[in-house]
């Protein structure tokens, strides 16, 4: 395994649209077992291929959560049901150094995705969890979690991660 660089504000390439695997060979497996290690290693409980300047629809998300497979290896994550009940959740993100804010998304998600082996899995989850992923699968569209936020808001934390960056 390796450790692998995971991209910074304002990284264009954190914008990029991610494309479906076509299956998940002995190359994906590598991937999300480098992300993994990456993952644990910067202590995070989420990552998207697109944080690591892959553009392939991979999502790695360690969670203390018994209802789901630990660790949730996926690919082609993909949401097929959002709750009209909403919540709020504090977010940060590995690519967003340091800033925590309150973000409101859908308080439950059923989504569909292939393992580590290749095989179609479909989970309905709520809570953190079901934050996490929606932020994850965020990513690989191009979007930030502080992207929800207003104009001022998110150029706020946006200043302050990069700036933490340079110190
Ligand atoms: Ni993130």
């Amino acid at each position: 395994m390796a450790l692998l660089k995971v991209l910074k504000v304002p990284d264009p390439r954190l914008k990029l649209k991610a494309h479906p695997v076509e299956k998940v060979d002995a190359d994906i497996q590598r991937l999300m077992d480098d992300m993994l290690e990456t993952m644990y290693h910067d202590k995070g409980c989420g990552l998207a291929a697109t944080q690591v300047g892959i553009q392939k629809r991979i999502v790695v998300i360690d969670f203390a959560d018994e209802r789901t497979p630990k660790p949730l290896l996926m690919a082609n994550p993909e949401i097929v049901w959002y709750s009209d009940r909403r919540e709020a959740f504090t977010e940060g993100c590995l690519s967003v150094p340091n800033q925590w804010t309150s973000i409101v998304r859908a308080s439950s998600v059923k989504f569909q995705y292939l393992d580590r082996h290749n095989k179609r899995q479909e989970l309905t989850v709520d809570g953190i969890l079901g934050a996490c992923i929606q932020h994850e699968i965020d990513h690989l569209n191009g979007v930030l979690f502080i992207d929800h936020l207003s104009s001022l808001k998110r150029n706020l934390l946006l200043r302050r991660a990069i700036k933490l960056k340079e110190d």
